[in-house]
């Protein structure tokens, strides 16, 4: 599916400062793309992202759908939030059924599916999860783990089998094995095809992961480009205030005095086979 934004702003019409929250934004997200939206705390991510599916309404240009404008009238806006899944910034705010198995069920319900489609879509969500199904289905969302709850969210995202995946800081509260986790789910979705598209200011989660990074500062898409090239706009990512993960900043520094020669390397044990090599 194509995304495309042209000229995209919005400010709240319920705050007494009117200024614009995001500010003419232009960028597409395509097919097979693993996008990283990244910017500081206030920069406009989970603004941005209720504008994929109509959540929010632009204050001036628009949202294109594979070529149809989001906001016409022949837009079903219904099918269109089955096929772009979000996952929220708290898990809690979207869970709400009395067991596991009735909120991951509940997208496939709605979507008309027959009882054993939605059992099937079940099963299969809560094991991409990492969830054994006999074990959670039974157990009431909310006496979860944090790290059990995003990916029961996750679950009910993914059981509409959605083109595109939005997860929302999805590393929030989590420990690293919960990280870890994430991560795999996420690598695994998008080998299966997922479009993904990951908001966080959690820099090195967005570096192992995605191929792209879109960077937001105070509303304004100040940096959209190939993660490899993130190295050398350090300036940048300071005026967005945002930290170059300690690992990027030792193997550009390595890379800069020659200790290794190649600068496609974004994670600790990618660096440490380099090394040992
Ligand atoms: N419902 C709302 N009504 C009015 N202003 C809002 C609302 N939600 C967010 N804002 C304002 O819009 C700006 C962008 O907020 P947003 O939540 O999109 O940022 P964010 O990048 O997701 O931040 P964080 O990393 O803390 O989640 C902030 O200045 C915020 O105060
Ligand atoms: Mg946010």
């Amino acid at each position: 599916m194509k995304i495309r934004f042209e000229e995209l702003s919005f400010k709240y019409d319920n705050t007494p400062v009117q200024r614009n929250v995001l500010e003419s934004l232009n960028f597409e997200i395509l097919e097979h793309d693993f996008v990283g939206i990244i910017g500081a705390s206030g920069s406009g991510k989970t603004t941005l992202i209720q504008h994929f599916t109509g959540l929010l309404q632009p204050s001036s240009g628009r949202v294109l759908i594979d070529g149809q404008e989001l906001n016409s009238a022949g837009m079903d806006l219904g099918d269109l939030r089955t096929r772009i899944g979000i996952v929220f910034q708290f898990p809690e705010s979207q869970l709400f059924e009395e067991t596991v198995y009735a909120d991951v069920a509940f997208g496939p319900q709605n979507m008309g599916l027959s009882e054993a489609e939605v059992h099937d879509r079940v099963e299969e969500s809560l094991r991409l999860v990492g969830l054994d199904a006999d074990h959670f289905s039974k157990r009431s969302p909310f006496h979860l783990s944090e790290g059990e709850k995003r990916r029961v969210a996750i679950a009910g995202v993914i059981a509409m089998n959605p083109d595109v995946l939005i997860l929302d800081e999805p590393t929030a509260c989590l420990d690293p094995e919960g990280i870890r986790i994430i991560e795999e789910i996420l690598r695994g979705l998008h080998r299966l095809g997922k479009q993904i598209i990951i908001v966080s200011h959690h820099m090195d989660f967005v570096v192992r992961l995605c191929n792209r990074i879109i960077v937001l500062q105070n509303g304004k898409l100040i940096y959209d480009g190939d993660k490899k090239s993130i190295f050398n706009q350090t300036r940048m990512l300071n005026r967005a205030n945002i930290l170059l993960p300690r690992v990027l900043q030792v193997i550009k520094r390595l890379f800069d005095h020659g200790v290794i020669e190649n600068s496609d390397i974004f994670t600790a044990s990618e660096l440490r086979k380099v090394l040992t090599a």
